[in-house]
């Protein structure tokens, strides 16, 4: 049997794992296996490698992916997904194994409808995947909002300065949340919850004033945006194949506003794509590892249309209709357990 791999959508560490376990399991099956390159623009340009123990030996610790990601839409490409039909079909292909986000998997879940047999593999540092409580990366992100935190809190407290850190997750809160509660930020600002200009004024007012703390570190999600109605500030117009504008600039407008209001030195840090960058996790190895081999399991019982997800400790199959009618919203209760701390 001769099966397919692809990462599409955003790298993130953890890709590689994932990537080397699908290879491993599938050459452990008998089955052969072929990496398209560059997500779905590798199937629909028959761009191709085989893999083989060679190819994913001394992998599992490397951040980005091997085969390399895009973010193309075959559906929003003239007779794109025909193309990946024949494609499969010529090449005998007779299952894939997409990694990817929301965008990726919604290519997958319409290509399984139309016939395609497949198992998806959830990653985005997002962590806005319904149907699986980590997501391939997210892990390793905040770690690395942690890790800065941690470098800035000295030069925050040197300076008395309030530091607003500017995170990635798109329209989801979870790197904030949990990289704001591991790097022990005095708030955290997410777009689920808009947030209030004088809520934050009276909350760094509150630590610098009466408390005696006369610094702050602010998290600031890319999609936060202020109560008043406003939008999340994006960093141009232009927008990718799926529609995604991309966001960004939250922190510089906000820094402006604090300094207006309060008097307090900002500054502003932009994690950008630190926070995509560097070596797994072992959390996102074992994760990345658990879920390549259940999708290659999954592939052998004749099971597709599914993405595998962990649920718990456990790894568990749900369809990708399923995951993909609904996010995996911030837990509140997370969120609101920060407050305990400012
Ligand atoms: O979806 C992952 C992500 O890193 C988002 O958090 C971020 O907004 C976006 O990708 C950036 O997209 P790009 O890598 O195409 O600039």
């Amino acid at each position: 049997m001769r099966i397919g791999v692809l990462t599409g959508g955003g790298d993130a560490p953890g890709l590689n794992a994932a990537i080397r376990a699908v290879t491993r399991k599938a050459l452990a099956e008998g089955m052969e296996v072929l990496g398209f390159r560059n997500g779905w623009l590798g199937v629909l340009e028959k761009d191709f490698t085989p893999l083989d123990m060679h190819s994913v030996s001394g992998i599992l610790y490397r951040g980005g992916t091997i085969l390399g990601t895009s973010r193309t839409n075959p559906y929003s490409r003239q007779g794109g997904p025909e193309e990946i039909h024949e494609n499969l079909r010529d090449l005998e292909v007779e299952a894939l194994v997409p990694i990817g986000g929301e965008d990726t998997l919604g290519v997958a879940r319409r290509l399984s409808q139309e016939g395609i047999n497949l198992v998806g593999v959830p990653k985005t540092i997002d962590n806005d995947l319904y149907g699986t409580d980590y997501s391939i990366g997210f892990d390793t992100a905040v770690g690395v909002v942690m890790d800065s935190l941690d470098k800035l809190h000295p030069t925050a407290e040197a300076h008395h300065r309030v530091m607003l850190v500017e995170v990635m997750g798109r329209d989801a809160g979870w790197v904030a949340t949990l990289g704001g509660l591991a790097g022990g930020a005095d708030a955290v600002l997410v777009p689920e919850e808009p947030f209030s200009l004088e809520k934050l004024y009276a909350r760094l007012r509150k630590r610098h004033e009466e408390l005696g703390k006369l610094f702050s570190i602010v998290v600031v999600a890319e999609g936060a945006r202020p109560r008043d109605g406003g939008q999340a500030v994006v960093g141009g117009t232009q927008v990718d194949e799926f529609g995604h504008i991309r966001l960004g600039g939250i922190a510089h407008t906000l820094a402006s506003q604090i300094e207006a209001a309060t008097g307090y030195e900002t500054r502003v840090v932009v994690l950008g794509y630190l926070q995509r960058g560097g070596t797994p996790s072992a959390f996102d190895r074992v994760l990345a590892t658990r879920l390549g081999v259940a999708a290659v399991e999954l592939i052998k019982a004749g099971q597709f249309g599914v993405m595998v997800g962990l649920k718990g400790n456990r790894i568990l199959p749900i369809s990708l209709e399923e995951s993909l009618s609904q996010t995996h919203s911030l837990d509140r209760d997370l969120y609101h357990l920060a407050d305990l701390f400012y």
